[in-house]
């Protein structure tokens, strides 16, 4: 029997409190814990890893500039939750099975502190990954008010340790973003869009469902077809789970008042894409992107909709003022996969219910100003160009399951090849030559989007520009730390490399993908002048 939809109230993550202090800034401690957390009215609790023992995770709210430090600690079981295969890299037999490690997406910090995917430990630091360096990060904030997040990182099974529950919002604050006088306290609400499945039935009813191999369906199936040519468990190439959830309920409601609310909209899903859209035919106004502030607000028209792949944050007011005892569905029509779709994969048609059935309890003084913040755009003339394509092969060690590539290395193949200076601009150019949309992530930098482009491929691998650059929409205008980037299309973005040195990753945040080698280090080079 499907689950009920929209018998639940959307929960808001509380916001976390420091523990102390450290060197004069907030001094923070978030333990990681498997928990039973009820998700749904007719579910029984389900178990869950969540940070502070919370799914979603406690929400940060820090000013800029403010620096914090925060011990993440590791109090997991020692097995996993989920199946863990054994031939992905990073994970291999003499690995631990639980392994952690805390990136801050859209963080610019250190490498040290950036959760490099390596530097993972296990339950009280008992064992710790080549990379580890130390227990406590430090993330000095000294970047634009924007919505980030924090997740699991660690090699081999970021999208089993997400998929568990370990995300949570991370919010940067300044003064200047308080004079815009936009919706805030009661009515800025962050949501985190997840799709799960769950068993409903048998032993296991209300435990998550993960599959175990690919051509598995997004349903537990008792007698699933396995396929022996395979490792089992094996990693799949993407999950789409046949629920959704929003903060960690299942097709929760929100009773809210007839007036402008700001929702910070994030895709926290393993591998879903969103295309958002209100069922009341009213638009999106955003005015944030993953970087923060757009120059001023973009009327998202309803016939397009709101288009977020994995990682993407869109900040947007909703105007709930003429609308009043109605009920608005949160809708979603993208295809699984991206764009092409794929019929056995569950189509996700309604996200959430707003109801608009509370009154009004002051007059909204809340504006939409006509413009936002200043967005320094980089110019791309004379600048670097590194061209980098995104692939897909056939297993070589087990044929018969894709194999996700940026430029046709593995993660730990050497040297690294990807090496900007230290304040230099660079153009990436990132060339699809695969059948789906790949969110492209990088750590450390923000970017801005110059345009996207068809192109041909030869079996070769000789591409041919076959049409001329389309600008991106005005929504993609903004700061962005991921990208999709279309099949059979170049997307070129372009950032200034730094302020840092060192390796960080950049990858496709289809998690699946990532932890599957579509993901490779690249290292900020201290500039030799
Ligand atoms: Cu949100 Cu490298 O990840
Ligand atoms: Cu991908």
């Amino acid at each position: 029997m499907p689950l009920d939809k929209f018998v639940d109230a959307l929960p808001i993550p509380s916001v976390i409190t420091p523990v102390g202090n450290r060197n004069g800034n907030p001094y923070y401690e978030v333990e990681m814990k498997q928990v039973q957390q009820k998700l749904h009215r007719d579910l029984k609790p389900t178990t869950l890893w969540g940070y502070n023992g919370m799914y979603p995770g406690p929400t940060f709210e820090v000013r800029r500039n403010q620096p914090i430090y925060v011990k993440w600690e590791n109090q997991l079981p020692f097995e996993h939750l989920l199946p863990v295969d054994r031939t992905v890299h990073g994970a291999e037999l003499d690995r631990p099975s639980v392994r952690t490690v805390v990136h801050l997406h859209g963080g610019r910090n250190r490498p040290e502190n950036d959760g490099y995917p390596e530097a993972w430990f296990t339950r009280n630091f008992k064992n710790v990954g080549p990379k580890f360096l130390h227990e406590v990060y430090y993330y000095p904030n000294g970047q634009r008010p924007a919505t980030l997040w924090y997740h699991d990182h660690a090699i081999g099974i970021t999208r089993l340790n997400v998929y568990a529950g370990l995300a949570g919002f991370y919010l940067i604050r300044d003064d200047e973003e308080e004079m815009l006088n936009l919706p805030r306290g009661n009515y800025e609400i962050p949501l985190l869009i997840q799709d799960r499945s769950f068993y409903l039935s048998g032993e296991q009813f209300g435990e998550l469902f993960y599959p175990s191999q690919p051509n598995q369906a997004a349903l537990p199936d008792p007698s699933p077809p396995i396929d022996s040519s395979l490792p089992r468990p094996s990693v799949v190439p993407e999950f789409f789970g046949n629920t959704a959830l929003v903060n960690g309920k299942v097709w929760p409601f929100l009773e809210v008042e007839p007036r402008k609310y700001r929702f910070r909209i994030l895709n926290g899903s393993n591998a879903r894409f969103y295309r958002l859209r209100l069922s009341s035919g009213q638009e999106f106004i955003q005015i944030g992107t993953d970087g923060g502030f757009l120059v001023k607000p973009v009327f998202v028209p309803h016939r397009e909709g709101l288009l977020l792949g994995p990682a993407e944050r869109a900040d947007v007011i909703v105007d709930f003022s003429k609308h009043a005892g109605q009920k608005i569905i949160l809708t979603n029509d993208s295809p699984s996969p991206f764009p092409s779709g794929d019929p056995r994969n569950p189509a996700l048609p309604q996200i959430m219910e707003f109801r608009v059935s509370k009154n009004l309890t002051e007059p909204d003084k809340s504006v939409i100003p006509a413009t936002l913040s200043c967005l320094e755009r980089l110019n791309p003339k004379g600048v670097p160009v590194r061209q980098n394509i995104l692939t897909e092969i056939d297993d070589p060690e087990f044929p018969g399951r894709l194999k996700p590539l940026l430029n046709d290395m593995m993660w730990s193949e050497l040297p690294i090849t990807e090496t900007p200076y230290n304040g230099t601009v660079e153009i990436w150019e990132l060339y699809n030559l695969t059948g789906d949309n790949h969110p492209m992530h990088l750590h450390l930098v923000h970017f801005q989007v110059l345009n996207h482009a068809p192109i041909t491929i030869d079996k070769n691998k000789n591409i041919t520009h076959v049409g001329p650059p389309r600008e991106p929409p005005a929504n993609e205008k903004g700061w962005k730390d991921t990208v999709g980037v279309n099949p059979k299309e170049v997307t070129r973005i372009i950032a200034r490399f730094g302020p840092f040195t060192g390796i960080y990753p950049w990858h496709c945040h289809n998690l699946e993908h990532e932890d599957h080698e579509m993901m490779r280090p690249y290292e900020v080079l201290q500039n030799p002048e």
